[in-house]
């Protein structure tokens, strides 16, 4: 059942919990996570990129989600989000289609920049949709694999301001925060320990949920700590991409493409990202939440 991301955000925060939000690029990773939610009785939501966007075509991918989660799954609670939507245009498109959550990621602007950008998205989607599409946007910025290799020092300059986080949620009426903390994108070497004492700050600053990006390769102790200080949904792409092809790269090592059946190589490869979405969901406090 397709549910508003705000409703499935909002009652992660009151219960005390995180959901995942897990990026999609066809029907297999969209079957897998659902499943996946349906096993451990979890709310979810599944993302979109705009890269996903061009590859799969926007409605194309938006109407595998709806479908596959009205038909198939009409026990469980599907949020559909635009991930990392950088121009004002994509976000417009997804909105268009029907995502009722969109990420604006003006995270490499500069301050100023990003807040006239991201306050002009929730306009829009005020005046356009009377206020029934989310809008989520980062300050600060999560590194991506790549850039990081850093000392403490050298992370200050990606994390998010608490001050400036509290002002920037005032100005331009946003719905949910991701925030940077130590975290990096990818299977990254990232921050020692992720700065606790900063996201305690920005939950007591703020009062909308706050997300987390690129933490799909952190243990469960770590997870709950933030979870504790006001985490309340993990986005998860690196972990469920990595255990699809490594099924794949396997299977093929192992028998040279056997029979040809795509069905059988993956269906084999959607059981591996099912499994690893249900270890995720458990350590987010998200099963049994139906
Ligand atoms: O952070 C978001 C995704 O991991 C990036 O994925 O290659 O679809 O842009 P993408
Ligand atoms: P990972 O690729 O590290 O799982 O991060 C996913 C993400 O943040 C998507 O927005
Ligand atoms: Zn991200």
């Amino acid at each position: 059942m397709i549910v508003g991301v705000g409703e499935i955000l909002k009652k992660a925060k009151d219960g005390g919990y995180a959901v995942g939000a897990f990026n999609v690029v066809n029907m297999e990773t969209v079957q897998a996570i659902l499943q996946a939610a349906s096993e451990v009785r979890s709310p979810v939501i599944l993302q979109v990129t705009e890269k996903t966007m061009d590859y799969s075509g926007g409605r194309n991918i938006f109407h595998i989600i709806k479908n596959t989660a009205e038909f198939y799954y009409p026990e469980v609670p599907v949020g559909i989000h635009l991930d990392h939507g950088k121009s004002f245009e994509v976000v417009q498109r997804a909105v268009e289609i029907g995502f009722d959550s969109v990420m604006y990621d003006g995270s490499r602007r500069e301050y100023e920049d990003n807040l006239a950008m991201t306050k002009k998205v929730v306009e829009f989607c005020q005046e356009n949709f009377a206020g029934k599409v989310s809008v989520q946007a980062e300050l600060g910025s999560v590194p991506y694999l790549g850039e990081v290799n850093m000392n403490d020092n050298e992370w200050e300059k990606y994390m998010t301001d608490p001050g400036q986080a509290e002002e920037f949620v005032k100005e331009t009426g946003i719905s949910a925060l991701a925030v940077a903390i130590g975290n990096a994108h990818g299977f990254a070497k990232e921050r020692k320990e992720p700065d606790y004492a900063r996201l305690e700050m920005i939950n007591k600053l703020v009062d909308i949920p706050l997300i987390l990006h690129g933490a799909s390769d952190w243990e469960n102790g770590r997870v709950k700590e933030v979870i504790k200080r006001g985490i309340c949904c993990f986005n998860v792409d690196t972990a469920t991409r990595m255990a699809f092809i490594n099924n794949i790269m396997v299977a093929l090592k192992d028998e040279g493409g056997g029979s040809f059946d795509m069905r059988r190589l993956l269906g084999n490869a959607r059981e591996a990202i099912k499994e690893v979405v249900k270890t995720k969901m458990k350590y987010f406090g998200s099963d049994g939440k139906i």
